[in-house]
């Protein structure tokens, strides 16, 4: 069976909507700052596609490492009848925990979430075409605000991969732990992806990589604003900054102003002086005992924790309690 028609639970005229609050309210503070869904247009997505085949990025290798070892175990311990993927992009290493339930259980549904359209129309014709028999429903939804419009019934299993969770802030990573313990009954589970802490020469490479891709990235997000609101951003006049913060233990992606610079964007007038500084993204790194923490706060219990053998990135394997 091919994969079923998308299932929009956000229309454009929600996406300009949301897309113009939080410009006004971040372009508006001080210090400014955007959310980083923004960034995931079409060429938002490649260009995140092309940063996990970098060299330096090594998230995804990584997690990839891991689910290869393991996406057996996963599959013989849930036994879910349905796989929820949030923020799914490509669901490329998803395919590694595609085959284990291939090999093992009966899953019958899957379920790819993401912000972006053109992801999920790829991911989702590929996924129908490599695994006929499955069922493939993809949503077009925002998983901070959607949870409670997951398919229920039958034993689930929602993965959260990549460290997305990493791009939460700790408010806002807490509200989403609740809403998704909502969103599950007792006995489902939660398969979630963390980039642990490690040396910062590590990690800011990954966010400031030597071809400049997640460079290109960061400046869509003013490529997406001037696109949808008719902004004028001057891109040139901004630098991509990846700066480790050691006592919130993430990384932050900036634009920083090369020189003076203004836009217009809806009714405002927004200048930056030479230096000023947007911040585009928050990525924390965790520590095995925090994710676990956090996860029973929520009402989760972990039951397995994963790494890569070089101890990179952290699977934590999480029961609905
Ligand atoms: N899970 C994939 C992709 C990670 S990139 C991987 O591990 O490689 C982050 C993905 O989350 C993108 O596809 C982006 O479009 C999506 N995303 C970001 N914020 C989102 C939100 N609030 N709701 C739904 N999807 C979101
Ligand atoms: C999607 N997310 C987990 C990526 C990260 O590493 O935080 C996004 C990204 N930002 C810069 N490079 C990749």
């Amino acid at each position: 069976m091919g994969a079923e028609p998308l299932e929009i639970h956000l229309e454009q005229q929600d996406l300009d909507r949301g897309l113009r609050e939080d410009v006004r309210v971040g372009l508006t503070a001080t210090p400014k700052w955007l959310p980083p869904k923004w960034f995931y247009d079409a060429r938002g997505s490649e260009l995140f596609e092309e940063i996990t085949r970098l060299p330096e990025y090594y998230p995804t290798r990584a997690e990839r490492a891991v689910l290869a070892a393991h996406a057996d175990d996963v599959a013989a311990t849930t036994g879910a009848k349905t796989l929820i993927e949030l923020g799914s992009g490509s669901s490329e290493k998803t395919r590694l925990l595609l085959d284990a339930f291939t090999r093992h259980g009966d899953l019958g549904t899957f379920v790819p979430l993401d912000v972006s359209v053109s992801a999920l129309r790829g991911s989702t014709e590929q996924i129908a075409a490599a695994y006929p028999g499955l069922r493939v429903r993809g949503i077009v939804g925002d998983f901070t605000r959607h949870l409670d419009r997951l398919p229920t019934g039958g034993r689930r299993l929602v993965a959260f991969l990549g460290g997305t969770i990493g791009n939460l802030l700790p408010v806002e990573r807490a509200e989403f732990l609740t809403a998704m313990r909502a969103a599950l009954e007792a006995g489902d589970w939660l398969l979630v992806g963390t980039d642990l802490v490690k040396d910062p020469a590590v990690v800011v490479p990954a966010y400031d990589d030597a071809a400049g891709v997640t460079a290109e990235f960061n400046r869509n997000v003013l490529r997406v604003i001037n696109r949808e609101l008719g902004a004028d951003f001057d891109l040139t006049a901004f630098r991509h900054v990846a700066v480790w913060d050691p006592e919130r233990e993430w990384i932050e992606m900036r634009l920083r102003a090369e020189r003076p610079t203004r836009a217009r964007v809806l009714d405002l007038d927004v200048a930056f002086a030479a230096g000023e500084e947007l911040r585009t993204e928050v990525s924390a790194k965790f520590r095995p005992e925090g994710i676990a923490a956090e996860l029973r706060a929520a009402g989760f219990d972990r039951q397995e924790f994963w790494t890569d053998p070089d101890g990179l990135f952290g699977v934590s394997l999480a029961r609905a309690d």
